[in-house]
């Protein structure tokens, strides 16, 4: 038997005019798309931005539905939309802003289990990182280096062809 150990180092930044200039302008337009969220039921609201390497940002938000279930995340359509609109162009960076749309939130929401997988299946796929820039309605910035850092043992297309 052997003790495997899963290290994960993400930086907190006190506010986003730390961040350097292109990641802060990401998370200005995830909190812009987070405004446009249709989030009726929860009254929590996500906006996120992705940053292509062909310089395009795409952003989306949490769009949800009276049959719950059948509602969508703001990264997952953020990211579906990339794959869409420019198929094949690696994603560098996705920045989040969530909170509740009633009182002001100071703590980061880490995408869902179903975005972390989804948001994986691309950096597999491109063979680089997807840095995730976390922050709530305001307050503390995360900044993680990769998707796989939110997603240790990532389920991914190699194991559907190991024997
Ligand atoms: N939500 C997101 O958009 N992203 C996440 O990673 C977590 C949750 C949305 C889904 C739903 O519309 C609302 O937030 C409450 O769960």
């Amino acid at each position: 038997m052997e003790e495997q150990q899963f290290n994960v180092t993400y930086k907190v930044y006190q506010g986003r005019n730390e961040l350097d200039r292109e990641d802060q302008v990401l998370l200005e337009k995830a909190s812009i798309a987070r405004e446009g969220a249709y989030a009726p039921y929860s009254n929590f609201k996500v906006g996120a931005a992705a940053i292509l390497e062909n310089g395009e940002i795409v952003v989306g938000s949490n769009q949800e539905n009276a049959s719950f279930p059948s509602g969508l995340c703001a990264e997952r359509v953020a990211v579906f939309q990339a794959g869409a609109r420019f198929p094949g162009v690696p994603i560098i960076s996705l920045a989040i802003s969530a909170g509740s749309d009633t009182e002001p939130s100071n703590e980061p929401a880490a995408p869902c289990g179903n975005c972390r997988q989804s948001i994986y299946e691309y950096e597999h796929k491109q063979g680089k990182p997807i840095r995730v820039i976390l922050q709530g309605s305001q307050g503390p910035v995360y900044l993680i280096n990769a998707i796989s850092d939110l997603l240790p043992l990532g389920f991914n297309s190699s194991q559907l062809n190991s024997q």
